[in-house]
């Protein structure tokens, strides 16, 4: 079995959703060691942003997609930026989301072909963002990333750590209770 590592923080040894994805990936490992990682720093190595001359033709692969296809698992640290996505997962995902290859138009509408696949995906945010929450609808990082994978057949699996800049009592609990559900999950 392969896995997909990928995380998008720029924040460096700082970052908490880098020490979640870590976390998942070693609990998944401790779990099954037969997995091969490969792990991707797109911050790091960032992807160019999509243009014009790198649109793939439908159904034409990319080395970036290939590895996509290739993996049963991919994790994910994914922190918000903005309301949403950093910019360097957004240029990976531009590269996933290809016609023919992880969805295809039909008379009944899409249909994703990535469904064969497990997504985990370790969101952080500075403030508070849940469904009885004033800024409830400017959450555009966990609902875009269900709608990104759900396009492609994948219903993703999420750990959230939230209200990191709330200060320090609220940034511990928030930390200790995505480690908690880390490992109470990732068994
Ligand atoms: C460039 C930037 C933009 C951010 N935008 C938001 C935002 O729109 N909403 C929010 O709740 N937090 C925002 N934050 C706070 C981060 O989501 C929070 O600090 C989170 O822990 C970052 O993940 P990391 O610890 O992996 O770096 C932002 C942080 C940075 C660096």
């Amino acid at each position: 079995m392969k896995l997909l590592h990928l995380d998008s923080a720029i924040t460096g040894d700082n970052s908490i959703s880098r020490k979640l994805s870590a976390s998942i990936v070693a609990h998944l490992t401790a779990a099954n060691p037969g997995l091969t990682i490969t792990y991707r720093d797109l911050a790091a190595a960032p992807i160019d942003h999509l243009t014009l001359s790198m649109m793939p033709t439908p159904g034409a692969s990319t080395a970036t997609l290939d590895e996509f296809l290739d993996t049963d698992i991919v994790v994910i640290g994914a922190p918000m930026y903005n309301f949403t996505v950093p910019t360097q997962l957004k240029a990976w995902i531009d590269r996933i989301l290809v016609a023919g290859k992880t969805f295809r138009y039909g008379e009944a509408g899409p249909t994703g072909l990535a469904g064969d696949k497990r997504v985990i995906i370790a969101v952080t945010r500075g403030g508070l963002y849940g469904a009885d929450t004033p800024a409830a609808g400017a959450e555009h990082l966990e609902t875009y990333l269900s709608t990104v994978f759900g396009f492609i057949g994948v219903v993703p699996e999420f750990i959230i750590a939230e209200g990191m800049l709330l200060g320090p009592v609220q940034l511990e609990a928030a930390i200790a209770h995505a480690h908690q559900k880390v490992s109470e999950i990732f068994v």
